[in-house]
C-alpha cells in the first residue's frame, strides 16, 4: 500500500526519517536530534466487542501499542472517530471515555481530533511518543540463538468472533477483554531497561505473520513450540469448532509457506496460530543473557511472559 507513496518520498530525500518509508516497522521514526526521536503511529477499527466503554479502550490501547513495541515512550494523542449519525449519545460518550481513561492510565494526554459521520462506528488514535535514536525496537536484528517472548496469550481472534456469532460464553469473553485492554507499557520498559532491540506486536497478521516479519527482516528462522504458546481460556474450545475471523485464513494463505508444522499439530491448532489479535502482546527476541534480564525484571513487576521459542538459521518459521 506504501508503494506509491515511496515513488513521491524518496528516503535519501529525508535523512531525519529513520523508519518509515524503506523498512516500515510499528511506527514511524523521526530524529529531532542526538538523543531524542519522534515516534507516530495512527489505527482504528470496527468495534471488536458489544460494550462501547470496552471498545474505546481496548482501540485506544491498541494504537498505544505500537509506540511501546518501537520501545517508544508516548505522551501525545489524537482522537480519530467515525460514527453513525442515529448512535444514541450515551454510546458515543462511552466509546470516548473508554479511550480517554487508557490514554491517561497511560500518561498519555488527547490533545484533540477528529470525527466524521459514518454507517459503521470506527474508532482510534493518532499517537506521538519519543524514542532515543539509538535504541528503539525494529522488527529486525534476531540472531541464532535467541529466545522468542511473548507478552499475552492468542485467542482474542477466534474469541470476538464467537462473540459475533452469540456463540461466546461471558467469562471467555472477559477474559480477552481485559487482555486486549492491558497496556503494553511495563513490557516495552522492561525490555528497553535490559536492552533488547527486536520486537513487535501481535496484531492483524496473527502470531505466524508478525514473527515472520521478525524472521524475514532479521534473516533468520524462528521454532516456536506449540506447548509453550500460551492461549486465552475459550481459545481452544472455539477453535474446535472452527470459529475463526476471515483474517485467519487470509493470513494462512499469505504466511503459510513459510511456516512448517509438526504434523502432528491439527488444523484447529495451526489456524489458532493464524488467528488475527486486537491489542495482542509484544513479541521480543532476547539473547541468554537479555532473556535472564527480562524474566527476572518481569517477575518482579508481575509482568506476565511466555518463552515460546528460539531464533535459527533456517529462514523459515518451524512450529512443532
Ligand atoms: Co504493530
Ligand atoms: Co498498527
Amino acid at each position: 500500500m506504501l508503494r506509491p507513496i515511496q515513488g513521491i518520498f524518496r528516503a535519501s530525500e529525508y535523512p531525519n526519517l529513520l523508519v518509515g518509508l524503506d523498512e516500515p516497522d510499528d511506527a514511524a521514526v523521526w530524529q529531532i536530534d542526538e538523543e531524542k526521536a519522534i515516534v507516530i503511529t495512527t489505527d482504528f477499527f470496527t468495534p471488536v466487542v458489544d460494550d462501547p466503554y470496552d471498545y474505546g479502550a481496548i482501540a485506544a490501547a491498541n494504537s498505544l501499542s505500537d509506540v511501546y513495541a518501537m520501545g517508544g515512550s508516548p505522551f501525545l494523542a489524537l482522537n480519530i472517530a467515525a460514527l453513525p449519525p442515529d448512535l444514541p449519545a450515551d454510546i458515543l460518550t462511552e466509546i470516548l471515555r473508554g479511550g480517554a481513561e487508557k490514554v491517561h492510565e497511560a500518561g498519555v494526554v488527547i490533545a484533540g481530533g477528529h470525527t466524521i459521520q459514518d454507517k459503521e462506528p470506527k474508532y482510534g488514535l493518532v499517537v506521538v511518543g519519543l524514542v532515543n535514536p539509538r535504541k528503539f525496537f525494529r522488527k529486525s536484528g534476531a540472531k541464532p540463538g535467541d529466545y522468542l517472548i511473548l507478552t499475552k496469550p492468542l485467542g482474542f481472534g477466534t474469541t470476538t468472533t464467537a462473540l459475533k456469532r452469540g456463540l461466546a460464553k461471558e467469562e471467555h469473553l472477559q477474559e480477552a477483554v481485559i487482555w486486549m485492554k492491558t497496556l503494553n507499557r511495563k513490557a516495552s520498559e522492561i525490555a528497553q531497561q535490559v536492552g533488547l532491540t527486536t520486537a513487535t506486536d501481535i496484531t492483524g497478521y496473527s502470531l505466524l505473520g508478525h514473527a515472520w516479519e521478525i524472521a524475514s527482516l532479521s534473516a533468520v528462522g524462528l521454532r516456536l513450540h506449540f506447548e509453550a504458546i500460551p492461549f486465552t481460556e475459550g481459545a481452544k474450545e472455539y477453535a474446535a469448532q472452527f470459529i475463526f475471523p476471515g483474517g485467519a485464513f487470509d493470513n494462512r494463505l499469505y504466511f503459510q509457506e513459510h511456516v512448517r508444522f509438526d504434523p502432528r499439530l491439527t488444523e484447529n491448532e495451526q489456524m489458532l496460530l493464524f488467528d488475527p489479535q486486537t491489542s495482542g502482546g509484544l513479541l521480543f527476541a532476547a539473547s541468554p543473557e537479555q532473556r535472564k534480564a527480562f524474566e527476572h525484571k518481569a517477575k518482579i513487576t508481575q509482568q506476565p511472559y511466555w518463552v515460546i521459542g528460539e531464533v535459527t538459521s533456517s529462514g523459515l518459521i518451524e512450529v512443532d
